[in-house]
């Protein structure tokens, strides 16, 4: 078994342990703490939530946080969470992500990944699309003060995406948790205070 495999072992016995329904858990735990995500944080949107692994570690981190999530796919019930099962580039959920949240948020979640189809141009594509959607989102909800963490495949568009959050949001990180393997071309966009 090569390091990469062996990591991604460690993480799925450690996610079956803690009763998490995914790995990608602790990838957002990761990050959370090394950047103290949550500081100031009463209102999240998370979108594509489903199965719920970085929502639990939300409720964990913060029990009192306000969470409305998105996906497409169901999504078994977590404590106090508003759920939308949904496309979120479908107008009419963006309707409802609204009238949930109360038109304003300070956190914005994405870890979006599209079904994939095994042909990496197109994967890469629909990927960038869901995180171009993500920082649109954002941009009509967040507060002065609000965060924006979007997970996007580097790949070609990856470079003209960056820049145009850089334009818009007044500090962006690229972040690599260990949660997530190195081989792989994701990675997490994080950015502050949209101008
Ligand atoms: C990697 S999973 C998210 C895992 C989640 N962070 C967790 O820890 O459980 C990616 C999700 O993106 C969702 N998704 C993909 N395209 C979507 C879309 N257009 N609208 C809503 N959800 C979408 C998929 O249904 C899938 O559940």
């Amino acid at each position: 078994m090569g390091k990469s495999d062996r990591k991604r072992e460690h993480y799925y016995r450690e996610a079956k342990r803690k009763g998490y329904r995914s790995r990608s858990a602790f990838k957002l735990k990761q990050i959370a703490k090394k950047y103290k995500m949550l500081q100031g944080v009463d209102r999240v949107l998370e979108l594509c939530s489903a199965p719920g692994g970085w929502t639990q570690v939300l409720r964990e981190l913060d029990h009192t946080l306000e969470i409305v999530a998105v996906d497409l796919d169901r999504m078994p019930p977590i404590q106090r969470v508003k759920f939308i099962q949904g496309d979120i580039t479908d107008p009419e959920v963006m309707e409802r992500i609204k009238e949930l949240t109360g038109g304003s948020v300070d956190l914005v979640l994405s870890d979006c990944s599209p079904n994939v189809t095994g042909t990496w141009t197109l994967d890469v594509a629909r990927q960038l699309h869901l995180a171009e959607t993500t920082v649109k989102i954002a941009d009509g909800l967040l507060t002065k003060e609000g965060k924006v963490l979007a997970k996007v495949f580097q790949g070609k568009g990856f470079q003209q995406f960056l820049q145009g959050v850089r334009d818009r949001y007044r500090s962006v990180k690229l972040v690599k948790p260990d949660a997530s393997r190195k081989s792989s071309a994701e990675i997490y966009l994080l950015a502050l205070h949209p101008k």
